[in-house]
């Protein structure tokens, strides 16, 4: 049984870094957690709230949802809506909630993709079921090549403009697209806030072309997988797939991922983190924090121990010239790109 009573720890904010995001005037937390998997409503809420109380109470400010998150599609908005009305109510304005849409979320012509339409009235419904009146971050979470990109970018910008979100996103856009959409919400008046690609040691796509273009344009970045889905840990090194593992239970991470060949390197990456004196999972997220240009490390948890060890991947983010090449031997020319459906749309 956890406190009905939630008081947030005092010193809440002496433990992690804060980023300015681009050019704007919020910080994120170095490390912000995603509610993708593990908050449906086939989890029990106690673990829920253990794991959101957790997070806040160590600094974690920023939690990113959308409105197919769950299992099953909606729940983890629903589940996150009861922990800020028992939990968080009080502290909404130290809260940053983000929430999107772009995929498939209900039938019909109108519940998918990057319409107006779709966006406008998905928006209305992540807040209903949040219980909230405005998110801080509504992404597009996909670019959609079948619609006018200013369309989709002015559904972002009557969302701030409306007040139902203080901030406009987009999500796994290739470069060339951002710059578009860039152009399009500068010409509107509302100015792109951050980009969240998929980032990682074994996925590097984005160090081509769009962490450039979001520097030079000051807009920030925050990186979502950064453990791979949990490829980046030690739990798919022996031969079984363990039965509490993403692997086991999602079909989202593609099992054809763990061969060999990449199970090798991971293996040899495991073992510069053991050099380093940290678990692989802690490398692989400070890894992802060298670049400046990265605003937030945006993670997934199955549990509190997991959160806790990976908030304490803060204590080492320096990495010399030599443990930067040796896990580039392991990484380039990887590219584990689980998103590559809509980062590939030109
Ligand atoms: N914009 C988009 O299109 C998009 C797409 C995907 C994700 N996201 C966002 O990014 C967030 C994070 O994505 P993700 O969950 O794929 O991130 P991730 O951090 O790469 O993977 C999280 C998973 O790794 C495993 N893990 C975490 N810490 C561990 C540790 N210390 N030791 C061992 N295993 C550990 C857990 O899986 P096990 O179950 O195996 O333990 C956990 O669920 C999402 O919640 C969402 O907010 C956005």
């Amino acid at each position: 049984m956890i406190p009905t009573i939630y008081d947030a720890k005092a010193n809440r904010y002496e433990k992690l870094q804060y980023r300015r995001s681009g050019n704007s005037g919020i910080l994120l937390p170095a490390i912000s957690l995603g509610l993708w998997q593990n908050f449906g409503s086939t989890k029990p809420l106690e673990d829920t709230r253990n794991i959101l109380r957790y997070g806040f109470d160590n600094g974690i400010v920023h939690f990113d949802l959308a409105n197919n998150y769950g299992p099953p599609y909606g729940s983890a908005e629903e589940t996150f809506g009861e922990v800020l009305r028992r939990d968080f109510g009080r502290y909404r304005d130290e809260l940053f909630i983000s929430t999107k849409a772009g995929y498939d979320m209900w039938p019909g012509p109108y519940g998918n993709w990057g319409s107006r339409k779709y966006l406008l009235s998905s928006l209305d419904q992540s807040l209903s079921r949040m219980g909230l009146e405005y998110v801080d971050v509504f992404y597009s979470h996909r670019f959609d090549p079948n619609t006018p990109l200013e369309e989709t970018m002015g559904a972002l910008d009557t969302a701030v403009r409306s007040g139902k979100a203080l901030y406009a996103g987009i999500s796994s856009y290739s470069a060339e697209k951002t710059l578009e959409a860039i152009a399009i919400l500068k010409d509107l008046g509302t100015p792109l806030f951050i980009h969240q690609p998929s980032y990682s040691i074994l996925n590097r796509w984005i160090e081509e072309a769009l962490l450039d273009v979001l520097s030079t344009h000051g807009v920030g970045c925050i990186a979502f997988s950064p453990l791979a889905q949990g490829i980046l840990s030690e739990k798919y090194l022996s031969s079984e797939i363990p039965d509490q593992s993403r692997a086991a239970d999602s079909s989202s991470l593609d099992k054809t991922m763990l061969n060999e060949q990449n199970l090798e390197k991971v293996r040899s990456l495991s073992g510069i983190a053991k050099k380093r004196g940290q678990t692989l999972p802690q490398m692989a997220i400070a890894w992802v924090l060298r670049d400046p240009r990265i605003t937030s490390a945006l993670i997934g948890v199955r549990n509190i121990e997991q959160l806790k060890a990976n908030i304490a991947a803060l204590e080492n983010t320096h990495f010399d010239q030599d443990e930067l090449a040796e896990i580039d031997k392991f990484s380039n020319g990887v590219n584990i790109n689980l998103w590559e459906e809509s980062s590939s749309y030109k």
